[in-house]
């Protein structure tokens, strides 16, 4: 998926500069984001609820003889982390699995995790479902190329469809809900930027005192 690498690319690059800082990686998978920035930071907790995920990805940090990784098999809801004992907090297209109020709920206890001057950077899916223009014309593409792939393409159409419209598993938000959410947690010199189509990141700072 090149979409996704250039998110994921995006989301290192923001995450510069390093220099031994203690970092999270919330929602790791096994390991896209956690084995990027674990060679230049001091050490890395990747979470995820799914124990493969971290299997593969202890598995990948030991071959590449990176000692500095931890895993915490964690659902991001439950996530408790001591306050203070982070520099980086970053997530990369896993946020949406969560609905707006735990968003929330994650990006306050991002704050007290972070010591001061710390930095949050999240890349994700960023649109809205509520029909704003944007958010159609993505739904609208996706759907058209997942389409061309015959009865196989349908059936994920129908199978996402149920997913989003009825169980809504999914909860991508628009660029600005996240900028507003960031900076009501207390972030600052919030930025942001579209990476791909559907895919964007956001970052920003905790002041220094
Ligand atoms: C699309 S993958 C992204 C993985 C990785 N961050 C990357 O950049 O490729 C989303 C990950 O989030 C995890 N995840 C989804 N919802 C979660 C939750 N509520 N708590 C913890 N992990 C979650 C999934 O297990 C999965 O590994």
């Amino acid at each position: 998926m090149p979409g996704l690498e250039k998110v994921t690319q995006a989301v290192c690059d923001k995450s510069a500069p390093l220099d031994n800082k203690d970092v999270v990686d919330l929602g790791s998978g096994s390991g896209q984001v956690t084995l990027k920035l674990a060679p230049g930071a001091r050490s890395v907790i990747a979470v995820d609820f799914s124990a493969d995920m971290l299997r593969i990805l202890a598995e990948r940090a030991a071959e590449q003889g990176l000692d500095n990784v931890s895993t915490q098999l964690s659902t991001l809801q439950a996530l408790r982390l001591p306050e203070n004992s982070l520099d980086l907090v970053v997530s990369n297209y896993a946020l949406h699995h969560l609905r707006h109020p735990e968003k929330v709920e994650l990006l306050g206890r991002c704050a007290h995790w972070l010591r001061p001057g710390g930095r949050i950077v999240v890349g994700d899916m960023m649109f809205g479902l509520t029909g704003d223009a944007q958010g159609r014309q993505i739904i609208a593409g996706k759907v058209r190329a997942i389409a061309k792939r015959g009865p196989a393409g349908w059936w994920r159409i129908a199978k996402n469809a149920w997913k989003m419209i009825v169980a809504r598993q999914e909860c991508p938000e628009p660029i600005d809900s996240w900028e507003s959410m960031l900076a009501d947690a207390g972030f600052i010199m919030v930025e942001s930027g579209r990476v791909v189509a559907e895919a964007a990141f956001v970052a920003g700072l905790l002041p220094e005192s």
